[in-house]
């Protein structure tokens, strides 16, 4: 479907809810001088338990509805949208909406990294039941490191426990031991933990705690903004595209009330969010 989109405007950020604000600050810290467009899909969110099918068509919604608003390069600030809609939007649909622009995920440039971080290339990954499901972080390591091996781990009580704000609570303790426990269970010797969901870094203090020393545990938002001022470096008919005035406006397809409290906790400072419905 062709549509007429503007050349210019802000990044467009999507997220299934409220975790890609935790890239977001990453990337606003990295690169001020650029707007942003924040979209989270809280009404269908999370994505996490969603399958292969549903997560592509709704992630497909919302970067054809940031195409609508200008953006002309989009993040999918999500773990879980990245692993299983990325590749085929790329692929499949780009080239019928606009070929010249974007959409970038957060899996490449995570890996990407993990070669500089690991000693021993046996990687520990904690992410949703999504993400782990789909083997995206398995196949594109192994792509770039053939020597390293990868175990994951699904972790589905942690977004619902960060979401109800129990993170730093004796109940997050339990799940979080366990789930650390079955992913050294499976390989004692892994030195890198990476936290391959944006919800995650609320729970690092505590992830951190029950990881053996020895071990390091990565989080992504600096890595990912890193890695988009590396882009916007080597694509300046991108960057000249990407409008600079440092403002964000934030969207959600939920209620604003909702959005507002928690958004405060991911983000770090308070927001003001619209409804949009897509
Ligand atoms: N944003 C998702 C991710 O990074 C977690 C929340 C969800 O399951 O929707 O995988």
């Amino acid at each position: 479907m062709k549509q007429s989109l503007s050349l210019s405007g802000p990044i467009g950020v999507f997220d299934s809810g409220y975790g890609g604000l935790s890239i977001l600050r990453c990337i606003k810290q990295r690169l001020p001088q650029y707007d942003y467009l924040y979209l989270g899909d809280n009404a269908r969110a999370p994505y996490g338990p969603r399958s292969f099918d549903i997560v592509y068509r709704f992630t497909l919604q919302a970067v054809e509805y940031l195409f609508r608003q200008g953006c002309p390069l989009v993040i999918l600030a999500c773990n879980t949208a990245s692993a299983k809609a990325l590749r085929s939007i790329q692929q499949n649909d780009l080239p019928g909406i606009d070929a010249s622009r974007r959409v970038l995920g957060v899996i490449r440039p995570t890996v990407e990294k993990i070669g500089e971080l690991s000693a021993s290339g046996i990687i520990g990954v904690l992410g949703t039941a999504g993400t782990v499901r789909s083997r995206s972080y398995d196949m594109e390591i192994s792509k770039l490191y053939p020597e390293f091996t990868t175990v994951s781990q699904a972790c589905p009580m942690f977004v619902p426990i960060v979401e109800n704000e129990e993170f730093e609570g004796e109940g997050a303790d339990y799940f979080v031991r366990k789930y650390v426990d079955a992913l050294f269970g499976q390989n004692a010797d892994i030195d890198t933990v990476l936290l391959a969901c944006t919800h995650y870094p609320l729970l690092y203090d505590k992830i951190r705690k029950y990881v053996p020393e020895r071990a390091k545990v990565i989080t992504q938002g600096d890595i990912v903004a890193e890695s988009l001022a590396d882009y916007m470096e080597r694509h300046p008919e991108m960057e000249q595209r990407c409008t600079r005035g440092g403002r964000t406006e934030y969207r959600t397809t939920e209620s604003p009330e909702s959005f507002t409290r928690l958004a405060r906790i991911f983000l770090g400072e308070p927001v003001e969010v619209s409804h949009i419905d897509m």
